[in-house]
């Protein structure tokens, strides 16, 4: 079996009961941005790339609601063979209850799992997933200057860069743009 297809197996709707591995799992992820060499992913200083209790309470109240109501998120884990996270990926509603034909979209791959197409597999399960089960057209997402990995795999699978918002983060003395990409799905 490809490594992509033992991934895509291991792929599964989040659980609620998984929440507080979820917080942990993210967590950790954090804990890089920005660090060493790493690009910041997140636009938060090295000091506060943390979940905040806000943040998780968001988290929490988005993946309590299900799709077609305000405030919705959907997300998906994929576990390796020990039960960890491996990665995530999940959608949600634009803050603007009336607009129901986009969402956004944020992901992560647990670092010694990155480069061998775990983003490209979570990414096509979420598209099929809005293609099958809603009636979403786009998908759009943020992303940091500087963060040529998520760029390029959004690239490669035909997301566009539609705005680059010059100076929008300074992060522990460094700037950094806001750049807008979307994909249109049908
Ligand atoms: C961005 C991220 C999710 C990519 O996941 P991934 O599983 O490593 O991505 P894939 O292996 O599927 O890579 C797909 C494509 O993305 C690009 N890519 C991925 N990692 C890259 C890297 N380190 N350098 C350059 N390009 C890279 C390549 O074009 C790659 O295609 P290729 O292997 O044919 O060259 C991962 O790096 C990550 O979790 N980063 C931290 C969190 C984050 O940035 N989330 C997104 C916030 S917007």
């Amino acid at each position: 079996m490809h490594p992509n297809d033992k991934h895509a197996a291991n792929i599964s709707d989040f659980n609620i009961t998984d929440f507080n591995q979820f917080i942990a799992y993210l967590n950790d992820q954090l804990s890089d941005n920005g660090k060493g060499d790493l690009p910041y992913f997140m636009p938060l200083a090295r000091a506060n790339s943390v979940v905040t209790e806000q943040k998780a309470a968001t988290f929490y109240r988005g993946l309590s609601t299900p799709y077609n109501q305000a405030g919705w998120r959907k997300m998906w884990l994929c576990h390796g063979d020990a039960g960890q996270i491996i990665g995530h990926i999940d959608l949600r509603a634009h803050s603007e209850p009336t607009s129901a034909k986009r969402c956004l979209l944020g992901m992560g791959v647990q670092r010694d799992l990155r480069h061998i197409g775990l983003g490209k597999v979570l990414l096509a399960h979420a598209e099929s997933w809005l293609l099958k089960t809603t009636s979403i057209n786009w998908i759009d997402l943020q992303v940091l200057s500087g963060n040529l990995p998520a760029i390029r795999l959004y690239q490669s699978s035909n997301f566009v860069i539609t705005e680059e918002k010059s100076d929008v983060f300074q992060l522990d003395g460094h700037e950094f743009s806001e750049i807008n990409m979307s994909k249109k799905i049908r």
